[in-house]
């Protein structure tokens, strides 16, 4: 179990000023903050990140809505980061996400999901290179 993961609030998240209500959470449950950057989301660094989805019929969508407005960007530190970070986010689709978690709590589409994080160690630190940049 890896010691870090990487966790971006996304466009609807940081316009409806979700980010401290999320960071707080994350502090409380023992997370260290170790990096954060309100950001914008180039196409091609969008298209990258998501380019398992590429050729869906969402993806144009799921383009435009990440680039959409600022991101909240964040590594965070700690014990099975990957797998903690993941349970409190709760499920992609908020009609299966248990209450408590933060989808389960704020998010209203499986598009506008509030927030995303890293699925495993292996893409933690590609996603931690890709928006930190390689010395993160
Ligand atoms: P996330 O897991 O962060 O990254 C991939 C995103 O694709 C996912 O969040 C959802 O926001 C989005 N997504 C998955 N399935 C659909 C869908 N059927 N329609 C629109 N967006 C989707």
């Amino acid at each position: 179990n890896g010691k870090r993961t990487f966790v971006m609030i996304k466009p609807d998240g940081v316009e409806r000023g979700l980010v401290g209500e999320i960071v707080s959470r994350f502090e409380r449950r023992g997370f260290k903050l170790a990096e954060a950057r309100m950001m914008r989301i180039s196409r091609e660094t969008a298209e990258e990140h998501y380019a398992q989805h590429k050729g869906k019929p969402f993806f144009g969508e799921l383009v435009d809505y990440i680039t959409s407005g600022p991101v909240f960007a964040m590594i965070l530190e700690g014990e099975g980061a990957v797998q903690l970070a993941r349970a409190m986010i709760g499920a992609t689709n908020p009609a299966n996400a248990a209450p408590g978690t933060i989808r389960g709590d704020y998010a209203r589409s499986v598009e506008a999901n509030v927030i995303h994080g890293s699925d495993s160690d292996e893409s933690a630190e590609r996603e931690i290179r890709r928006f930190f940049g390689p010395q993160a």
